[in-house]
């Protein structure tokens, strides 16, 4: 059965990359949550989308040039400061804590494409060992080098390539470099790319499905899950077929 991931929690209806949105998705019945990490400045692993915490923050700058001490200080309400009052940004031990008490399927993005973040493939699987959460894990990332060194360093979790456009073969080319599932956009995510993906053995994500024709699409082709911003709405989809 078609697998909903909470977008960013629940990033339609709530403050994205935060517990109040992770709790949400969990509360809707999604099947597993996904999230962003970027590295603070003194190392952390934290949650949040963007390099700079310009746009979902309350203030300016790079997350790498701020403390975790610093970060913390910060209100990620974002476009939703009517509903919320406050909300943190998390650390991914907070968010794996979490979840590893809810036993829920976590899709652990890593935003390295931009900015290298040394080291950070060896921290996150730091905080995956501590809370034993291998089984639950599916990692991703759009520098598919990082999809690599993480296949080096954890063979045994599962992995997906993150991308755009028209690769080819894209269930070749994830096993090419370490990663066992496709996170597509989902332009990219077409019937026939979802069939012989998964007839390949290659389970398919794609990215980031809002629109109800197209969820309706993807339970009836069987396709593996994919990413939404709205899960209860997903999940309420997913139950009526
Ligand atoms: O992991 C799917 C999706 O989150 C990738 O794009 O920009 O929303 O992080 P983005
Ligand atoms: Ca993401």
């Amino acid at each position: 059965m078609t697998k909903i991931f909470g977008h960013r929690g629940s990033a339609g209806t709530h403050p994205e990359n935060t517990m109040i949105s992770f709790e949400q998705a969990y509360k809707d019945g999604a099947d597993g949550i996904e999230l962003d990490v970027q590295l603070s400045k003194d190392g952390i692993p934290v949650v949040i989308h963007d390099e700079k915490v310009n746009r979902t923050t309350d203030s300016k700058g790079f997350v790498q040039d701020l403390t975790l001490h610093e970060l913390k200080k910060l209100n990620a309400v974002h476009k939703f400061k009517k509903q919320f009052k406050h909300a943190e940004i998390p650390t991914l031990e907070e968010v794996l804590e979490w979840a590893s008490r809810k036993q829920t399927i976590v899709n652990i993005e890593l935003k390295n494409s931009i900015l290298p973040y040394a080291g950070m493939e060896e921290k996150v699987l730091d905080l995956v060992d501590k809370y034993k959460m291998a089984h639950l894990i599916i990692f991703s990332s759009f520098n598919h080098y990082s999809i690599a060194r993480l296949n080096t360093l954890a063979p045994n979790i599962e992995k997906a390539v993150l991308y755009m456009e028209g690769i080819y073969k894209p269930w070749d080319y994830t096993k090419w470099v370490g990663g066992s599932g496709i996170h597509p956009h989902i332009k990219a995510a077409t019937a026939s790319i979802i069939q012989r993906s998964q007839h390949a053995g290659v389970p398919v994500r794609p990215f980031t499905v809002n629109d109800e024709k197209v969820m309706k699409r993807l339970f009836e082709e069987g396709c593996a899950g994919f990413f939404t911003d709205y899960p209860k709405k997903a999940v309420q989809l997913k139950y009526q077929n």
